[in-house]
């Protein structure tokens, strides 16, 4: 019996007999020749089959097989610079296939679909090489996040999916009927966290998070991970240096480790390999006026019109993408005006109508990737704020408690995971994301 192995690790069978377990991804015929385009879900490699080594039977069965047809392949590894696939440089000379299932039909061909359909398709598209190198960066970008955190010396506490009141604003909250009484599906875990450094010093929570974004965008899910590390003893430029080191250890892993992918999605790797501290650090003033600048520079009137922006108001999708277009790196914009951020945000000292928040916007126009702030540590301060956005001091009661009982000045910030992947991915649509998104016009399959 040949041993079984993964195509990721072929390099290491070469001259050895081996058995590949998966599906017929293609198949094209030169005469004598089948090359057989395999994926068994680590990789894909190329099979060659030779008429007169297979024989007339088993190369008729070949040519007749469809496309994710599931079989087992026994041959022979050998290098072959020019064989193509993921990671490549390999081939399997058949020797034999045994056929679980022979396809027809398979709906997605490689002629053009459109993406409803393919969307439509999302749990046989997932089997696509594109889809599935997405999938394999957005899994190495998690595990870097958790290593990362973990070495640090964090906590991964959880915190809970239903609660009883918003924390990001009260125009996305998806309701659930809690045993007749109002809920709310998480926007963040963040007021939780809090609760949790007290206890616990460093934290981080990771999970799904929900937000009922009425707005179809191309980054925007309604159904997204988030991490969310918070510290204690931690003030906004300890948040900056921390994020810097964060972001660049996800990017540089994710690059080493996802070689291959990252060369399918054809992603351009000196952009990421570029993503090394420090990362420029602007205000929200400095900000506003380089846009202001963009906007005066440009001859195209419709994005003069999207440009159009004063003081107070928050970025939209064209800012951030006009700004991060100068920048090589992620950029820091810190100083947002208190209005158009959470409640919890500490006021600038002596300048209230600014809060100690900071933006981590991706470069090459993805804009924003991670929210963050130094959190108010005053219990007046805060019930003031909780008061002025007219949430129900009753259910923050006991987030004003971790003020008074050993307040400290504290950090936190959420990293989106899917708004990460594309921007690393080099993708044009956060739907590509998640395995199977939520978005507002779709929650199917
Ligand atoms: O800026 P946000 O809303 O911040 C918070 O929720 C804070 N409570 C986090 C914290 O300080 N602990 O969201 C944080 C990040 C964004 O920068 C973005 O990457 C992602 O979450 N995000 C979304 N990703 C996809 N779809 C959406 N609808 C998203 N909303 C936010
Ligand atoms: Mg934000």
């Amino acid at each position: 019996m040949a041993t079984t192995v993964r195509i990721e690790n072929i390099a290491d069978y070469e001259g050895q007999q081996v058995a590949i377990q998966g599906w017929l991804y293609a198949s094209t015929r030169k005469g004598k020749l089948m090359f057989l385009r395999l994926r068994d879900g680590t990789g894909i490699v190329q099979g060659v089959a030779f008429r007169p080594e297979v024989g007339d039977e088993l190369f008729e069965t070949l040519k007749r097989l469809g496309q994710e047809s599931s079989l087992i392949v026994t041959g022979t590894v050998r290098q072959n610079e020019r064989a193509p696939g993921v990671p490549g440089g390999y081939e399997v000379a058949v020797e034999a296939v045994e056929v679980l299932q022979d396809v027809a039909d398979y709906p997605i061909t490689p002629k053009e679909h459109g993406v409803e359909f393919l969307m439509d398709n999302r749990h046989l598209w997932l089997r696509s090489s594109l889809q599935w190198a997405v999938m394999r960066v957005r899994t190495t970008v998690k595990r870097a996040i958790i290593d990362f955190l973990d070495n640090e010396g964090f906590l991964n506490i959880d915190t809970p999916i239903i609660t009883p009141s918003a924390a990001e604003g009260t125009s996305t909250l998806f309701e659930v009927d809690y045993f007749e009484e109002k809920a709310y599906l998480a926007q963040t875990g963040q007021l939780y966290n809090e609760a949790n450094i007290m206890a616990f010093g460093k934290v981080y929570c990771f999970g799904p998070t929900f937000r009922a974004e009425k707005s179809k965008t191309r980054r925007h899910l309604a159904e997204f991970w988030m991490v969310e590390p918070e510290m204690a003893f931690f003030d906004l430029d300890d948040l900056m240096d921390f994020e810097e080191r964060f972001i660049s250890y996800i990017v540089q892993t994710t690059l080493a480790k996802r070689q291959p992918e990252l060369a399918l999605l054809e992603r351009d790797l000196t952009a990421l390999e570029k993503v090394v501290p420090p990362f420029s650090r602007i205000s929200y003033d400095e900000a506003l006026g380089r846009i202001a600048a963009i906007r005066e520079a440009t001859d195209d009137p419709e994005l003069k019109e999207l440009l159009k922006i004063e003081w107070g108001d928050d970025f939209g999708s064209p800012h951030e993408t006009e700004l991060t277009k100068q920048f090589e790196k992620p950029v820091f914009v810190y100083g947002y005006p208190t209005q158009v951020k959470a409640f919890y945000m500490e006021p600038w000292p002596g300048r209230p109508e600014v809060c100690k928040s900071v933006d981590l916007l991706a470069p090459e126009g993805y804009g924003e990737i991670i929210g963050g702030s130094e959190r108010m540590s005053d219990p007046e301060v805060l019930i003031a704020a909780i008061n002025r956005h007219e949430l129900p001091l009753e259910h923050y009661s006991w987030y004003v408690d971790l003020r008074r009982y050993g307040s400290v000045p504290h950090s936190g910030f959420g990293l989106g995971l899917e708004r990460t992947v594309v921007w690393i991915c080099g993708l044009d649509h956060i739907r590509q994301t998640s395995p199977f998104p939520r978005t507002l016009n779709r929650m199917n399959p």
